[in-house]
């Protein structure tokens, strides 16, 4: 398995298990085939309500001896409702307790918004606005900082974020003199993100690519009328015949070989399966070309409902 090395020193696993919109009874059995299969990185988050459930799988399959701890790397996020300082290292351990570990190998913010934490409804993308902790109040560079002390702590090996633009990234080192290892992002050849990639690139930030198959699972309510699904673009179909792929193993080739961390979700043990075999594969010049023209710009996942003006963002916008 590729893997690419973090500017902690820290490896990653290029490919990994996404478990975002997994069904708790489903992810259980997900985790358990993937390693089973030959993944070693599994992506999580406390928000996605199936920790739990993931962890049983990562213990189950430990216990199994499918992998050892020292070969398996595990991604989760800090919630938006954690931000507080003092509140870091109780969501942490949160996380750690559904997953059944005594680390995390990478921690994530992940999203740039504080919220209160009085704030949870069954619904969690759909804060009310008085409930959204301005950034001026729950700075972005504090909670990173709180973040920094659990590696101290032993409790996570690397720390990063997601959903970051650039000038929040500039804006967090400039605060905390802290480089971040990660920025997970949604990144496919629709929203291919090259100004963030290059900026990235410069400062030994790497990439995470979420949502690499078009998210086409997500619920109904986050999907605008008429999105164009990715897995169906018929010029993108052709260039995986030409390949000899199905069009997702083509993608996450495509992802890894930007020098991009994957981690595609499935629950079904088929593609589970086909997933992980396309990180092995090396594209073709012209395919590579074919993807990075496509000529389709879209982003699935909207921060609509996390752009509050003068609170969640600072000027420039949302994702800048
Ligand atoms: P399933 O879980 O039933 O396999 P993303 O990673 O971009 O969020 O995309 C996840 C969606 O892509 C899910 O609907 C998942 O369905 C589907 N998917 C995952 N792997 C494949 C594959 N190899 N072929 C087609 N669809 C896939």
């Amino acid at each position: 398995m590729k893997t690419f090395t973090l500017n902690d020193g820290n490896v990653i696993p290029a490919f990994g298990l996404g478990t975002w919109k997994s069904p708790k009874n489903a992810v259980y059995e997900a985790v358990k085939t993937a390693l089973r299969v030959g993944y070693t990185h599994v992506d999580a988050a406390w928000i996605y309500g199936n920790e739990d459930e993931v962890g049983q799988g990562l213990s189950e399959s430990m216990a199994a001896g499918a992998i050892a701890r020292d070969n398996l790397f595990v991604t989760s996020k800090l919630w938006n409702t954690f931000h507080a300082p003092e509140d870091v290292e109780k969501g942490c351990k949160e996380t750690l307790s559904a997953l059944k570990l005594d680390y995390l190998d990478l921690y994530l913010m992940h999203w740039p918004v504080a919220v209160d934490p009085g704030s949870e409804s069954p619904d969690y993308k759909r804060v009310a606005p008085e409930y959204f902790i301005p950034l001026s109040e729950c700075p972005l560079s504090v909670t990173f900082e709180a973040m920094v002390a659990l590696q101290e702590k032993g409790l996570v090996k690397s720390v990063g974020v997601s959903n970051f633009g650039v000038s929040k990234l500039e804006k967090l080192i400039e605060e905390t003199g802290v480089v971040p290892a990660m920025n997970q992002v949604e990144l496919h050849p629709y929203n291919p993100q090259p100004e963030l990639k290059a900026y990235c690139e410069k400062k030994g930030i790497r990439l995470t690519a979420y949502s690499p198959l078009g998210s086409g699972d997500r619920p109904e309510s986050m999907k605008a009328k008429d999105e164009p699904p990715l897995l169906a673009n018929e010029a993108v179909i052709q260039l995986a015949e030409a390949e000899g792929m199905s069009v997702a193993q083509l993608l996450i080739a495509w992802a890894i070989e930007r020098g991009t961390v994957v981690i595609p979700k499935s629950t079904n043990a088929g593609r589970i399966e086909e997933n992980f075999v396309a990180a092995g594969h090396t594209l073709s010049a012209n395919t590579r070309k074919g993807l990075d023209e496509i000529g389709i710009s879209y982003r699935y996942v909207s921060p609509a409902s996390w752009f509050i003006p003068g609170v969640t963002y600072e000027g420039e916008g949302f994702w800048v």
